[in-house]
């Protein structure tokens, strides 16, 4: 599976996290790429509002796990800081991958091989101004 969309609002942000998070499962890993400003956080919030109706607990952006209580749970964790992979057991990235938790995963290229390989992996691009395009697909 492959697709590509322009999201040239956040509006559209929203209605595309909508239709995307009625496939999500617990278990299910979605690797976020893109440039600083792209809107992965953006997309991550619109998608935790899809299936949870809200995000009021979101995370302030310097924190690199937070844990979205709700059905399913969902786990959104940044790997920007990541430089050894020793620090993911700090990140408790095991917990977040249990397989009970959606978890989405921003920077992920930092540690590729922290990851399950059955994934999706969406790649954003534009920041700033410009239109958004996006990118998905799914490893299998
Ligand atoms: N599709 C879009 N069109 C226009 N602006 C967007 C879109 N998606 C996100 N934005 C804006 O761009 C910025 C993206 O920030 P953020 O989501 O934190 O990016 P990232 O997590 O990729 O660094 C926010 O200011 C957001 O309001
Ligand atoms: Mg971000």
């Amino acid at each position: 599976m492959q697709l590509r969309v322009t999201l040239p609002t956040e509006q559209d942000v929203g209605k595309f996290a909508a239709a995307f998070a009625r496939v999500l499962h617990p278990g299910d890993v979605v690797a976020l790429g893109g440039p600083v400003g792209s809107g992965k956080s953006t997309l991550v919030r619109a998608i935790v509002r899809a299936l949870h109706g809200s995000d009021q607990s979101a995370s302030p952006s310097f924190t690199f796990r937070h844990r979205y209580d709700g059905d399913p749970p969902i786990e959104h964790i940044d790997f920007y800081r990541i430089d050894d992979p020793r620090e993911l057991v700090e990140l408790g990235l095991e917990e977040a991958l249990d397989g009970r938790s959606i978890a989405l995963i921003e920077w992920w290229r930092n540690a590729p091989e922290a990851i399950p390989p059955r994934r999706y992996e969406i790649e954003i691009e534009g920041a700033g101004d410009e239109p958004r395009k996006l990118f998905l697909r799914a490893s299998q």
